[in-house]
């Protein structure tokens, strides 16, 4: 062996080292471990094994014990005759030399071979990261991140290979990407170039990844992965809501508080790819990088290509942490800018409350509403534009519809801005209608093959971002729109995925190149835009969350998660993506009811309690809500306002236990200093009747603090009791009549607020067992109504040290 590579976390380790050989022979990835001369808060260390007896010794533990190839395997070479590639954990790993698992990267070179041989040249460790040119990247100074870059050289070619290891030690995340550089006299065609590349040294994992569709994003699915290969993959042309490119591995029994576990993100905003493999030698291998399917890439002499950048993240006490490690960072080191640390706005957005159908009359009476609940921002959807009146046209004339706008964005905004609100404004820059003046002007802008029937989606096509020209007509169109008033947030949309992919500004042999040149056109001209309007904030958007991803979030700190706003449905949405995003990256709005998307009524309460567990936003008409719900709203924003900061920087932890075919949602979410916590119980659909009896369960309070934990009383609509109301009422009442009504307006009735203060460690270790709930055999103020789909939001205060 010749050198061993050292990274460390706060609670991880990441070794690997150079074989004689040069292979990069991957040793452990876990918790901590420890050699002679590197401290633990040594973030990167590059030792010396051929000179080192010391570290030699302590590192043989970590080394597979060799002296013959096994089975069928085949030899590396005969000065290795126990050395098999296909028997061994790689850092990286080519077809060709015997290892038939899923390659790190894969190469054509000019004589038409596949077979590729990289092998370690040298390694440095560098204060600051080597800076990407087409890939957006975890952000990082001095103080928070330390490089390791390996280089490897093929070795019948001219080919180096970097592999860049970043370091961010507080977050327990190690970042890798690779850059391929051709120093040859030949061009050589990438068919594949992975982020990352992680084996162990066992199987029978278990492989979390999260699937959906439109309005039905981030469903988490769970796969014991002991033989064959197992893809989450997408050939969207977006990260998608099929498949997004966060994955999660762990032992078979981790759990939400205890086992082991890793979580990938990919900074990618395409086609994506993450594959576990078991091997055929006790191994299990996770690629993860751009899905080479339909990619390939000509890499000229002299040319470089860049991978987008990976994240690992390790935790060995269960899903929990690992969300808390990823969530810090994603805010420290993905979201950057004006915003990074600002508290987001509460938003009124007209797109449910109007859809296309509106004025500047309307939006203003819209707007009016809103600022007197106390929200702070005004965005307009959809349907400014053009002739927009549907979706049917105008995609690309950026030019406002003077005869919904009168005077333009300016104005508008101008008046907003008077009523004390922020401005903003939706915008889809990326795509085209074919009934536009865009289309006319410009047909060949638009993605599809020459001659050929293209498939739309949402009647709209795509504009070829792979063209120069192209992407400067956005960069303008978009400067001139965000210029045209007081702009102060950007909604930016994207309502399709790919089909017909093909540009005709590549010559047909680099078609292979187009879905990654899109993606990097979309970074560059989000890129300008982000530097020229550093102060707007943009919230990215595809047809809800089909887009995404630690990639566009860093241009856009934060994401409309999901067209769908059903309490109901989105508190499952929000807990999948809570697993990889932290809540203050989430759009998350309180809608009308009937759901739009599901027909399914909620209470208000409900909306507004799941909601709140993201960014708020309201996107329903106040202007027909009854005054009592425009008091509610009133007291949600005021009551949000003051707890947004906990939302925005705490830790989020997932405490329901589901059972018996019950679907519930217990979050909480404690500051950092844990002073202060908010706990939302949300309830599903309860199979069962007489669950009286609910204990909330509490975990990372401080142990010697006291806390009050508490929850607002609640004013009870007689009418849920139904017939009920005749065993205290003198006279019959007939269920739903005028008296009925009358009654309900006039006899209140309330749920107590309930209200106790202990220690942390009592909550932490016993939990808080509440008030009985309704079951059937009598009401009183200190029974808690517990019914499908109603919520409650508990508020936890440090009233004292103890010590
Ligand atoms: C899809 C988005 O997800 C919606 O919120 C809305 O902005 C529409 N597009 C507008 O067309």
């Amino acid at each position: 062996m010749k050198k061993l590579f050292v990274l460390n976390t706060r609670n991880s380790s990441y070794i690997f080292a150079a074989s004689a050989s040069g292979h990069l022979l991957h040793l452990h990835y876990g918790r901590p471990v420890s050699f002679p001369g590197v401290l633990p808060d040594c973030p990167a260390a590059i030792l010396d094994l051929t000179q080192d007896d010391e570290v030699c010794r302590e590192a043989a533990v970590l080394f597979e014990k060799k002296e013959f190839a096994p089975g069928n395997g085949l030899v590396y070479a005969g000065e290795y005759p126990q050395l098999c590639l296909e028997d061994e954990c790689l850092e990286v790993s080519f077809y060709g030399k015997g290892d038939i698992r899923e390659p790190f990267a894969e190469i054509a070179y000019g004589n038409g071979s596949r077979t590729s041989d990289f092998l370690f040249e040298s390694a440095e460790v560098m204060p600051e990261q080597e800076k990407l040119a087409t890939m957006p990247q975890a952000a990082g100074s001095k103080d928070d991140v330390t490089q390791l870059r390996v280089v490897l050289r093929e070795r019948y070619h001219s080919l180096k290979l970097v592999l860049l290891y970043s370091v961010f030690a507080e977050c327990d995340t190690i970042v890798r990407s690779a850059v391929l550089i051709n120093e040859g006299e030949e061009a050589v065609q990438i068919e594949r170039l992975m982020s990352l590349q992680l084996d162990f040294d066992r199987t029978g994992l278990r492989f979390s990844h999260f699937t959906g569709a439109w309005a039905r994003e981030m469903s988490r699915h769970d796969h014991i992965c002991d033989s064959g290969l197992f893809v989450n993959r997408t050939m969207a042309g977006v990260s998608s809501n099929r498949a997004n490119p966060f994955v999660m591995i762990s032992d078979p029994d981790t759990t939400e508080s205890s086992g082991e576990c890793y979580g990938f993100h990919l900074l990618y905003s395409g086609n994506h790819y993450e594959a576990l493999e078991t091997g055929p030698y006790e191994k299990s291998r996770l690629v993860s990088g751009i899905n080479p399917h339909g990619f390939s890439w000509e890499l000229k002499p002299g040319e470089r290509f860049e991978s987008p950048e990976g994240t690992m993240t390790f935790c060995a006490e269960g899903f929990g942490g690992l969300s808390h490690h990823i969530h810090d960072f994603i805010r420290k080191h993905i979201v950057r800018g004006y915003w990074q640390e600002k508290e987001r706005p509460v938003l009124i957005n007209s797109w449910e409350a109007n859809y296309f159908k509106f004025d500047e009359g309307k939006l203003l009476k819209l707007a009016k509403r809103a600022k007197e609940v106390g929200i702070e921002l005004f965005v307009m959807d959809d349907g400014w534009f053009g002739k927009r009146t549907d979706d049917t046209s105008s995609l690309g004339d950026w030019e406002p519809d003077t005869k919904k706008l009168p005077g333009g964005i300016g104005r508008l905004a101008g008046k907003i801005n008077a009523l004390g609100m922020e401005f903003g404004i939706w915008v889809e820059p990326e795509m085209v209608n074919v009934d536009s003046d865009c289309y006319r002007k410009h047909p060949d802008w638009a993605v599809q093959i020459p001659g050929q029937e293209h498939s739309e989606g949402r009647n709209q096509r795509i504009l070829d971002l792979t063209r120069a020209e192209v992407r400067e007509y956005i960069i303008e169109a978009m400067t001139k729109v965000f210029s045209a008033g007081n702009v102060a947030y950007v909604k930016w949309d994207m309502n399709r995925i790919f089909s017909d992919a093909y540009s005709v500004a590549l010559p047909p042999e680099r078609q292979g190149e187009f879905y990654h040149r899109y993606v990097c056109g979309l970074y560059e001209i989000m890129g300008a835009l982000v530097e020229r309007f550093p102060k707007i904030l943009f919230e990215g958007c595809a047809s809800g969350g089909n887009r995404f991803d630690p990639g566009i979030l860093c241009y856009m700190p934060q994401i409309w998660a999901s067209d769908n706003t059903d309490a109901y449905c989105r508190a499952k949405i929000q807990q999948g993506y809570s697993f990889g995003y932290p809540p203050s990256v989430v759009g998350a709005h309180v809608s009308g009811c009937p759901n739009h998307q599901t027909l399914r009524n909620t209470p208000l309460a409900t909306r507004f309690n799941v909601a709140a567990f993201g960014l708020l936003g309201y996107e329903l008409n106040l202007c027909e809500l009854p005054d009592k719900e425009i008091e509610e709203i009133k007291g949600q924003v005021l009551l949000y306002k003051q707890w947004r900061e906990v939302v925005g920087t705490g830790d989020f932890y997932r405490l329901s236990e589901d059972g018996d075919g019950k679907v519930e949602y217990c979050w909480m979410i404690t500051d950092k200093a844990k002073k202060r916590a908010i706990y939302g119980v949300i309830t599903g659909v309860n199979p069962e009747a007489g669950r009286i009896y609910r204990k909330l369960r509490f975990r990372g309070l401080a142990e010697d603090t006291r806390y009050q934990v508490s929850s607002l009383s609640k004013p009870i609509d007689i009418k849920i009791f139904g017939g009920l109301v005749n065993m205290i009422a003198p006279i019959h009442i007939k269920k739903d009549s005028l008296v009925h009504n009358l009654v309900a307006r006039y006899v209140k009735m309330t749920e107590a607020g309930e209200s106790y203060i202990t220690c942390g460690r009592n909550l932490n270790h016993c939990g808080l067992k509440l008030n009985q709930a309704y079951g059937g055999t009598g009401f009183n103020e200190q029974t808690r109504i517990e019914r499908d789909f109603t919520s409650k939001l508990y508020f936890i205060e440090e009233c004292e040290r103890i010590f």
